[in-house]
């Protein structure tokens, strides 16, 4: 017999947010629930998709055009979707995700001002009608968020926008959550720890036995 399809989470956030802490919980409660899953981020995932994420993150002097920035992403993307996250959730197991689409809205989208049309397009080109399943979004005032960031190393071509871009990119990330609240959770990442990772526990819950 087939297994069923397994879930689909991502999770999203500006700079500083307290992604990877909040990762290694999603993970530990996964595991101690006796989940299969796979983790994998992006841009990433596979050899070819890890190279376009340096390509990506990498500063340059020559400014990167932002629809080139864009196709990089999707390019990514699409080895990532073909070689690790559908085989992982056909065979049953869920797929955790370090970023995702969503990222693409807010950050070529909201941050760089590409139309929201043209990701549309490349969404339903790259992942027909595969979509997260819930979508972990850590909400943070980007002025906090950078001054976290700036505590943890050197700044990589994105880190190193400024404020109004982060502005921008928390915006478009809260648009998409609200306009779909069934599949998005926004969690206040200003809370103390503890919340966050309660909450987080419940949406996961919710996952698992929804
Ligand atoms: P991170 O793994 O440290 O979050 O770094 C990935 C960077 O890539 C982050 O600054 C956001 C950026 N990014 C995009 O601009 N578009 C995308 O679609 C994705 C997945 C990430």
């Amino acid at each position: 017999m087939q297994s069923p399809r397994g879930k689909f989470i991502t999770l999203e956030g500006g700079e500083g947010v307290g992604k990877s802490t909040n990762l290694q919980f999603v993970i530990q409660w996964l595991d101690s629930h006796g989940v299969e899953f796979v983790q994998t981020r992006e841009p990433g995932g596979t050899p070819l998709a890890e190279q376009l994420r340096e390509l990506l993150l990498q500063k340059r002097a020559e400014n990167v055009d932002p629809t080139a920035e864009l196709l990089m992403v999707f390019a990514a993307r699409a080895q990532h979707l073909r070689e690790v996250i559908v085989p992982a959730l056909e065979s049953g197991k869920w797929v955790i995700c370090d970023r995702f689409t969503d990222a693409t809205y807010a950050y070529q989208g909201g941050g760089r001002g590409l139309d929201r049309a043209l990701i549309s397009q490349l969404e339903q080109t790259v992942q027909k009608d595969l979509r997260p399943d819930k979508v972990l979004l850590l909400d943070l005032d980007p002025e906090i968020g950078l001054q976290r960031a700036a505590a943890t190393g050197e700044a990589d071509r994105f880190e190193s926008e400024q404020l109004s871009f982060f502005r921008k990119v928390r915006e478009a990330y809260r648009e998409r959550a609200l306009a779909a609240p069934e599949r998005y959770a926004i969690i206040d990442a200003a809370q103390p720890l503890v919340d966050v990772q309660q909450q987080l526990a419940k949406e996961l819950t919710g996952l698992l036995h929804g």
